[in-house]
């Protein structure tokens, strides 16, 4: 009796190292029809992701980093905004296969700080003769500048208008103007 309860025990824990075993491999061998899918492939709402470094327009920094990080922030169209890599890493309980920290590719360089276009253009109608539009984009030298020669003597006031319009005159800190109204 006690011989075969100790052989059930043995034949027990061979099982179980075995099935743990299993397991482990299973993790380590990727299975496209698995219930795992590759930490990579999941979706942003699974995974968080490091801010985007601003390399401030050093283009080795980036390359040194491959391609963590942005050059430059900014841009209208879609063309002209760089694209960059960021860290990120799987929420912790979620499962998937592979590395739970990874560098995922294809983020926008923008960021936003609080300018509103319609807002910058109305200071710029209203009261660019005292260079309020530079000041609030924080082009304080210029802002300055137009402010002592009251708008230029209103040809500054007026050019300025156009600037923005056409999308010349940008904050200065290379955010995008604020989508939400
Ligand atoms: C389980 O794996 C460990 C290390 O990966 C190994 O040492 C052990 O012998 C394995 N056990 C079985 C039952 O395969
Ligand atoms: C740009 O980045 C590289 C790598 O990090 C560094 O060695 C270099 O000094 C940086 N250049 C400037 C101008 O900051
Ligand atoms: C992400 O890229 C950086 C820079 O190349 C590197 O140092 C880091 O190890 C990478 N992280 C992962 C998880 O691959």
């Amino acid at each position: 009796m006690i011989l075969l309860s100790v052989y059930l025990l043995i034949a027990t824990l061979v099982t179980a190292s075995t099935t743990a075993n299993k397991t482990i491999d299973s993790q380590k061998e990727y299975r496209p029809r698995g219930p795992l899918i590759k930490c990579t492939f999941l979706p942003m709402e699974f995974i968080e992701c490091d801010e985007l470094i601003d390399h401030k327009g050093n283009k080795t920094a980036k390359e040194v980093n491959q391609g963590l990080g942005c050059v430059k922030f900014g841009g209208a169209r879609y063309e002209d905004v760089e694209k960059a890599k960021a860290t990120c890493r799987v929420l912790p309980d979620i499962e998937c296969h592979g590395e739970r920290e990874f560098n995922r590719s294809g983020f926008p360089c923008v960021k936003y700080s609080g300018h509103y276009f319609t807002l910058t253009l109305l200071y710029s109608i209203l009261l660019g003769f005292l260079g309020m539009d530079r000041f609030c984009l924080g082009q304080t030298g210029t802002a300055v500048g137009k402010l002592l020669t009251l708008g230029g003597l209103g040809v500054w006031w007026i050019v300025d208008v156009f600037l923005l319009v056409t999308n010349s005159l940008l904050p200065e800190d290379g955010s995008n103007w604020n989508p939400y109204v």
